[in-house]
């Protein structure tokens, strides 16, 4: 048997991380991560990982650390010598960046700049992975976007972004880096956070069915996302450092969806149609009519107690959807659509899973938690 290749990730903890790293273990890597130290565990995503003993410490190694110390980057660069490199790590929220927008350039420009320096620096020959994103496009020049398309970032997250993608893009034109940026449109799944609209949707959701909440209260409803399965972007990821040359790739499903469309499949899921009621600030979403025959496939089990639980607290008529300004943006990114053909073309990755199936997917997993938690 060959010698494993050796990855080192960023952001391990995050959604992207933890499916990134099943994803080298299962193909045989050993996989060093990176963890920030927290007052409280930050590890659940890939807790099934590291408490088994067959992986920890012979597959997975996890090391402290953070993009914005460089004297710990060189350590881990010295220490672990990975064939290849993602960097994942990111203050990730687009509407928190615009409060702390200084922290955000930091961790996700800067954070990018001292990684590939430090791979300058150490002389070390590693492929190197870069988190790109659709917000690039921001105010979108064209429809759809692929790589051609003219960026026109609209936040903090979205500026400090461009930062990484272009010193990516200089420092292997400089230096001769085999660095690519993955230029990744939304992509969401059942360890979406939780502050994320998809999964806050599917979460509120549940609870509203079950109970444990009265409504939810959104932001934009017109906000229109491109939005695929993690898992199936994280493979993209590791696709694009096994070519010969190092490029920049667009991952997409090419189909947009309003945030509105997104909470309406979500209750239908669980069996309750919506009616929306009203203009801008005052939309809200109205339960029109309760009906189990539309229960997801998956729930054929607990249809009993669904219906016990249903009947009990959701009426029609009630309001579960609600708008708070609170959550609007200084600057919205109103539509994103991509074009993944250079990805389908070079790499032969195409997205599988339909945005109605990752709606059941992430309603039905909350769903299934909120049943067992009770929250
Ligand atoms: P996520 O769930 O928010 O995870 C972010 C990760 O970065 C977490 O592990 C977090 O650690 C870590 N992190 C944050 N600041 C750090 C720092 N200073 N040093 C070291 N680690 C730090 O994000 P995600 O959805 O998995 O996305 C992964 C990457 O892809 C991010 O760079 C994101 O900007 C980018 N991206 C995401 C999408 C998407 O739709 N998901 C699309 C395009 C691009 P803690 O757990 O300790 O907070
Ligand atoms: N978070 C959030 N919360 N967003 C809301 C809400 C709400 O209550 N209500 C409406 N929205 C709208 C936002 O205004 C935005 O237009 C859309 O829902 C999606 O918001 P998020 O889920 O927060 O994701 P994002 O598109 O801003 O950013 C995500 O995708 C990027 C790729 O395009 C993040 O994962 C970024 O890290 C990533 O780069």
């Amino acid at each position: 048997m060959g010698k494993s290749k050796i990855a080192l990730i960023t952001g391990i903890t995050g959604q992207d991380g933890s499916y990134l790293t099943e994803f080298l273990i299962n193909k045989g890597y050993v996989v060093h991560g990176i963890i920030r130290r927290s007052s409280s565990f930050n590890t659940g995503r890939i807790d099934h990982l590291y408490t088994n003993p067959e992986i920890l410490n012979t597959k997975l190694f996890l090391h402290y650390g953070d993009v914005t110390d460089t004297s710990n980057l060189n350590r881990l660069l010295e220490k672990t010598h990975p064939d290849e490199i993602y960097n994942l790590a990111a203050q990730s929220h687009v509407k928190v960046s615009f409060e702390v927008p200084e922290y955000t350039a930091e961790v996700d420009a800067i954070g990018t700049l001292r990684f590939l320096d430090a791979i300058r620096e150490t002389g070390l020959k590693t492929k190197f992975y870069q988190a790109s994103t659709s917000e690039l496009f921001g105010k979108v020049q064209s429809i759809p976007q692929n790589e051609n398309t003219p960026f026109y970032p609209r936040s903090p997250y979205g500026v400090a972004k461009i930062y990484g993608y272009w010193i990516v893009v200089n420092y292997r034109e400089a230096y001769n880096l085999f660095a690519c940026n993955g230029i990744l449109f939304n992509h969401e799944s059942p360890r979406r956070g939780e502050t994320f609209v998809t999964r806050k949707i599917t979460r509120a959701v549940a609870k509203i069915v079950c109970g444990y909440q009265k409504n939810i209260k959104l932001g934009n409803l017109n906000a229109k996302r491109d939005w695929g399965y993690a898992p199936e972007y994280c493979e993209g990821m590791w696709m694009m450092l096994q070519q010969n040359y190092p490029e920049d790739y667009v991952l997409a499903t090419g189909e947009t969806h309003t945030v509105r469309e997104f909470v309406d499949l979500a209750f239908k899921g669980l069996g309750v149609e919506l009616e929306w009621q009203g203009e801008k600030e005052r939309e809200k979403g109205v339960v029109k009519n309760i009906d189990d025959s539309l229960l997801l496939e998956g729930l054929i089990n607990v249809k009993p107690l669904y219906k016990e639980l249903v009947l009990k607290y959701i009426k029609k008529n009630n309001v579960v959807v609600e708008v708070d300004k609170n959550y609007y943006r200084p600057t919205e990114v109103d539509l994103l659509i991509g074009d993944a053909s250079k990805a389908y073309n070079n790499l032969g990755w195409k997205p599988k899973t339909k945005f109605e199936e990752l709606v059941n997917i992430m309603t039905l997993a909350d769903f299934e938690k909120v049943i067992k938690r009770g929250y």
